[in-house]
């Protein structure tokens, strides 16, 4: 699927991603998933597991509010990021590198969270299936699953089919994506110039490939690796998801 000038994704963007996110406002999203797990008596002092942890923004901000938090990702390069952020705050975490659709884990953990559409990179249905039923192993009984997912709606019309030029600071990119309807992936080529520390610019080029999914499908999915309690809301809110909503929170409870 990758020519030779593209690499593994989250490989080379790792110490760019945090500008590339600088309008996320993380602070915001952790308040948010505070908020559905102190709902489920899911309170600081809890132990938590944020999957796909990238660099670490949110597992940080939870652990800054007493959660325990175990941060796993596959990609060493933005584990290397996360590992730097919390150590430099002094705020001790446990890092692992591991693959969301098959882990384990030594001790469960009372709630498992995975944010900003990691899982929409499991890109086949077998793959979110093992994804969820690792996430089912390592919760204790009654423990909670909470994710977030890019709509249908957000990968064909939001990524959809175009090119964005954008520039962060020092920081310039493109974004060129392609939908296709048939399988509902959206294919995003990024190509980063990020400044070399010499006064010039140093190319860097990732391709990144999102699946959408019906809400449905998911909570069959979610059913088939025995979750019950499967809520579906409006990210951001507690509310029903609408025709035009990018991004939905599904929570399930074990
Ligand atoms: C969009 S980033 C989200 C990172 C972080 N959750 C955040 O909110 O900023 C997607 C993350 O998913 C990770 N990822 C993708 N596939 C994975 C897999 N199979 N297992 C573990 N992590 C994976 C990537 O390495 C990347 O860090």
């Amino acid at each position: 699927m990758t020519s030779s000038d593209e690499v593994r994704p989250y490989s080379n963007i790792a110490p760019v991603y945090d500008i590339l996110m600088e309008e996320v406002d993380y602070g915001a999203w952790a308040d948010y998933v505070a908020e559905i797990l102190s709902k489920h008596g899911i309170v600081p002092r809890a132990r938590l597991l944020d999957l796909a942890c990238g660099t670490g923004t949110a597992t940080t901000l939870l652990a800054e509010t007493g959660f325990s938090l175990v941060g796993l990702d596959l990609s060493d390069e933005m584990l290397a990021v996360a590992r730097a952020k919390a150590g430099s705050r002094k705020i001790a975490i446990d890092w692992r590198q591991g693959d969301m659709r098959r882990f384990e884990l030594d001790e469960p953990v009372d709630a498992a969270i995975c944010l900003f559409d990691s899982v929409n990179y499991l890109t086949e249905e077998p793959e979110l299936m093992d994804c969820f039923n690792s996430v089912r192993k390592s919760l204790r009984p009654g423990g909670l699953f909470l994710f977030d997912m890019n709509t249908i709606h957000a990968l064909s019309q939001n990524w959809g089919n175009g090119t964005k030029v954008r520039q962060d600071g020092e920081v310039h990119s493109i974004w060129r994506s392609c939908y296709q309807p048939c399988d509902r992936t959206a294919r995003m080529d990024l190509t980063v110039f990020r400044p070399d520390g010499n006064g010039g610019y140093r190319k860097l080029r990732e391709v990144h490939v999102e699946r959408g999914y019906e809400s449905g499908e998911v909570e069959d999915l979610l059913r088939q690796a025995d979750f019950g309690e499967i809520e579906t809301y409006k990210h951001g809110t507690f509310s029903r998801p609408e025709a035009d909503t990018a991004r939905i929170m599904i929570t399930a409870k074990a």
